[in-house]
């Protein structure tokens, strides 16, 4: 069982071992929709052996109800960390507390080119798992690579006084919407390794991971959310999904519900807003998962964005907002 709101790479390790998923509902804040679980849990042709929950975009849940609940039954559930920056100190906040296993993806948080944890509260049950080391070739080309991450703008923006000028002419043309595909059903995505699987992490990747400062990462992604918040409060056509930043979460990205994302997605990545959004998903009877697919987009707060950058963005997606469809056409 996984969240019907999901990104494919959710899906694929489970698809890849032949397993049938099962999408269960999800309420509005995004966290499993306890009564109706046991009617989708009822409803599964074979057997639930695994269920995965998502702590999205950094904020950690309760899931001790869920533990309990995946207990009764003999589910494994496997805590999803991929949005959080798991550390000891997310771990002392709750993070890592409810699941048989805890997946994360530092490469989420950390400059690095690869990298996965894979945790088990009772160590035991990691006996069987062996990795390999990826191979001098591809360490040669994780040096590189770290090197180049190192180096790159993490946003490629023109100037802010340009963003007029590049609107006009961008709202000027219908939206194309690109290629919206809809899965019928849970499909193993073309990203998928079945390589990477059992490929230990780079040496790069760790050495970065063990050579970042967590606490700058903290500050940082919290200012940028706290920023995004400011700007975003009086501005229109959208809402920010978690507009509370408790003091124990680092938040991944900000999660910003738009009104009307035809044109507004389009008008943001025609600007080249680096935002992104989870249109390639399996289709559900959750009206959340529905919804969101189109109209929830991914924000960046990157620990590595500088205040010019922010500035940009916050300018972009104000402006892109604040105009109306039937006014920009018009
Ligand atoms: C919520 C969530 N879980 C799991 C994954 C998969 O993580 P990875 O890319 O480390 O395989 C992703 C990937 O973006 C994700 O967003």
């Amino acid at each position: 069982m996984a969240p019907a709101y999901h990104c494919v790479t959710m899906l694929d390790p489970a698809l890849a071992m032949g397993a049938e998923v099962v999408l269960y509902p999800l309420n509005a804040d995004l966290t499993p929709d306890r009564y109706r679980l046991d009617e989708v849990y009822k409803q599964s042709v074979k057997p639930v052996r695994v269920m995965v929950a998502t702590h999205f975009f950094g904020f950690i849940q309760d899931f001790s109800w869920l533990r309990q609940w995946c207990e009764e039954k003999a589910i494994v559930l496997v805590e999803d960390c991929a949005h959080v920056l798991f550390t000891e100190r997310d771990q002392a906040r709750g993070a890592g507390k409810f699941g048989k296993f805890v997946a994360s993806s530092p490469y989420k948080f950390f400059p690095s080119p690869d990298g996965g944890f894979l945790y088990a509260p009772d160590a035991r049950r990691l006996d069987g798992v062996g990795i390999q080391s990826a191979g001098f070739l591809s360490e040669l080309r994780g040096i590189k690579r770290s090197a180049e991450i190192s180096r790159e703008p993490k946003i490629r923006k023109p100037d802010i006084d340009q963003i007029d000028k590049l609107l006009d002419s961008i709202i000027s043309k219908i939206p194309e919407p690109g290629n919206d595909r809809v899965l019928q059903r849970p499909a193993q995505s073309t990203r998928y390794s079945a390589d990477s699987v059992r490929t230990a992490s780079l040496r790069s990747s760790r050495w970065v991971i063990n050579h970042s400062s967590i606490s700058g990462n903290v500050c940082r992604r919290q200012a940028n959310y706290r920023c995004w918040l400011k700007a975003l409060s009086d501005v229109p056509n959208c809402h920010v999904l978690y507009p509370q930043l408790p003091e124990h979460v680092v938040p991944y990205m900000l999660p910003l519900y738009v009104d009307f994302p035809n044109p507004h997605f389009y008008w943001l990545k025609q600007l080249g807003v680096p935002i992104w959004r989870w249109d390639e998903m399996a289709v559900s009877d959750c009206q959340v998962a529905h919804d969101h697919r189109l109209h929830l987009l991914h924000l960046p707060c990157h620990q590595s964005l500088t205040g010019d950058e922010m500035n940009w963005m916050i300018a972009a997606v104000t402006k892109v907002l604040s105009l109306f469809e039937e006014e920009a056409r018009g």
